[in-house]
């Protein structure tokens, strides 16, 4: 199989590992890729949404598989796209088409769909500029903490939980009334706010049935303690000790099963991943958010926890025969921790060269934001590298990975020494 894989982060490096290994690859090509990537296949200088660029590549390189790793080509249609050219029609695209995308590209469609199909989450209304002192009314009616969503997709900054009022219905106004988040926010979702612990479960689905891959949890905060800015994600491990048989059935059967049959139900077609957020409130699974792919840094666990061959189940949900592929998971357990630029989550500089990176054996070293110099290995973006190690349990797979974090090292390297901290006792 010749397959495509689009996207530059850790996820896309941890997937490429993983299709790497698989025994039907005939060829894989990552766009864009980074310094990572190219260990794994060939980098093509295209961006995941030039949809044409992609269509011309896939026919020039005769691709039958195109892995779409960021939401954005999917919430822009590229499944859509290859669905209505005729010469593109018999590639395999791994991600949803534009409909089922809104589940994560639309706040409020996310929240009607769950509604619609008896999926426990939060519970909501929606306002837009026309309904903005319905929406004062709304939230004067509810006790704190207040949670804010703009509908659109806002680079992970859409969400805002505020304690008084006043200043939800101040944030209430920028978002509707200033475009805050521009056209994300002309809708904004308002929430009941639920406590509890989250956690990332994840699916591949052909449509019509679906596999359940290993859970992660990912750790979003910048600082220790999952104190101060949200960030891409700074680490994750799996399994999650808290996800125990009982919990994951709550989950399938309560979330998973619904869903995938409510789409079905909804005639709206799904071939691609699909991750839930959920937060565990008193033993009780919610959706806190629908993405339609992988997770990072989850990926970048969830990867190596997975045996079985990723290409066979990608194969699987192309031609809609997963119900007959088989998932095993490895027992063994997985931890991740992000190596970011100093400054991250907010202004931070690039091109710091990194060091110690042969150095790193034991562990696995998925590269984020990187780029080649030449042999040298450049920082690119704010998320830089993704260590992952194994480990017969979560306590020593996360001093395994922070072995490897101490063998790297470039200028301003920032990352969280807690990762786990919630559930691991290490
Ligand atoms: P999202 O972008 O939807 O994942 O939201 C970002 C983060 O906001 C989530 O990971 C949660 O930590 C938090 N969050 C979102 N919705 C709620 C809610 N209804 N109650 C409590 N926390 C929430
Ligand atoms: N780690 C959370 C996400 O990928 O959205």
């Amino acid at each position: 199989m010749r397959v495509l894989l689009l996207g530059s982060g850790g996820r896309e490096n941890a997937l490429a590992w993983k299709i790497a290994q698989s025994s039907i690859l005939e060829a894989l090509f990552i766009a864009p890729g980074n310094a990572g990537t190219k260990a794994y296949g060939v980098n093509v200088p295209l961006q995941p949404t030039d949809f044409k660029g992609i269509e011309d590549f896939v026919l020039a390189e005769k691709i039958d598989m195109v892995v779409v790793g960021p939401e954005d080509p999917l919430v822009l249609g590229i499944h859509d796209y290859f669905l209505a050219n005729e010469a593109l029609k018999k590639v395999g695209v791994i991600g949803p088409q534009k409909e089922a995308a809104q589940l994560e590209g639309s706040k409020d469609y996310a929240k009607k769909f769950m509604a619609r199909h008896n999926i426990p989450t939060a519970k909501y209304a929606t306002f837009t500029k026309e309904t903005l002192t319905q929406g004062y009314a709304f939230l004067e009616g509810m006790k704190g903490p207040y949670v804010l969503k703009a509908d659109g997709l806002a680079a992970g900054k859409g969400v805002v939980i505020l304690d008084e009022l006043a200043a939800a219905k101040e944030e209430l106004k920028n978002m509707l009334a200033n475009a805050k988040f521009g056209a994300a926010s002309e809708k904004v979702v308002i929430e009941q706010f639920l406590k509890g612990i989250e956690c990332s479960v994840f699916v591949i689905s052909d449509g019509d049935s679906y596999k359940l891959l290993p859970e992660a949890k990912d750790y979003k905060r910048i600082g220790e303690g999952d104190a101060g800015l949200n960030t891409g994600g700074m680490g994750a491990i799996s399994p999650v000790p808290f996800c125990d048989a009982g919990f994951m059935d709550r989950i399938k059967n309560q979330i998973i099963i619904p869903t995938v049959k409510g789409l079905k139900a909804d005639g709206i077609p799904y071939k691609g991943f699909i991750f839930f957020g959920i937060i565990n409130v008193k033993g009780e699974p919610f959706v806190i958010e629908y993405n339609c792919r992988m997770g990072d840094p989850e990926t970048e666990v969830v990867m190596p926890r997975l045996r079985s061959d990723l290409l066979d189940l990608f194969e699987g949900v192309a031609s809609q025969t997963l119900s007959e592929r088989d998932v095993q998971f490895d027992d063994r357990c997985a931890a991740t921790v992000m190596l970011v630029a100093g400054g991250y989550p907010e202004k931070y500089e690039k091109g710091k060269q990194l060091f110690g990176l042969n150095t790193v054996n034991d562990q696995m070293l998925f590269h984020a934001g990187t780029k080649a110099d030449g042999p040298a290995v450049l920082s690119n973006g704010g998320r830089v590298m993704a260590v992952t190690s194994y480990g017969k349990t979560l306590p020593l797979a996360l001093d395994s990975a922070y072995a490897g974090v101490k063998k790297i090292d470039f200028e301003g390297m920032y990352y969280r020494k807690d990762i786990g901290f919630d559930v691991v006792d290490r």
